[in-house]
């Protein structure tokens, strides 16, 4: 019963989330949330939807938190801002912040590298 406990208490630890924002790796990992729409690592293809790569960090923390307050009009992110905390945005628009935005690498497959 005990160790049950005790790793509850870890994983509560773990959710604690103001510690993360300095975690380049756990910052890059809720980053990944939005690379199935905006591209690897905010590089979005022919900007639809518009590339987060290199965008300014308070530019993009304002524009989720309009979003998530429903004061910017949207399809989908007003939906997907509510699911995180402050000190999330503020990871993930850090983490697109320090990308330097880039071309598209197309995956293997469309490379014909197999
Ligand atoms: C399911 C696809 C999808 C996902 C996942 C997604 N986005 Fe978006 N994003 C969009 C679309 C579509 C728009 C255009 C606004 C709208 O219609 O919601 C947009 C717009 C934006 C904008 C405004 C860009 C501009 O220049 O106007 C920002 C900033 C943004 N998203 C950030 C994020 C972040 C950060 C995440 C991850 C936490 C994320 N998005 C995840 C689809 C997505």
């Amino acid at each position: 019963m005990r160790s049950i406990l005790v790793g509850a208490g870890c994983a509560l630890g773990l959710l604690a989330v103001p510690a993360w924002p300095q975690d380049a790796n756990h910052a890059r990992s809720l980053a990944a949330t939005c690379f199935t729409c905006h591209g690897s690592d905010g590089r979005s293809v022919g900007g639809i939807p518009p590339a987060l790569a290199g965008r300014d960090r308070a530019e993009l923390l304002q524009t989720m938190k309009d979003f998530r307050d429903g004061k910017r009009p949207a399809t989908i992110m007003h939906q997907h801002a509510k699911g995180y905390t402050d000190a999330q945005l503020e990871a993930i628009a850090g983490y697109f912040a320090s990308v330097k935005p880039g071309p598209v690498q197309p995956a293997p497959a469309a490379r014909g590298g197999y």
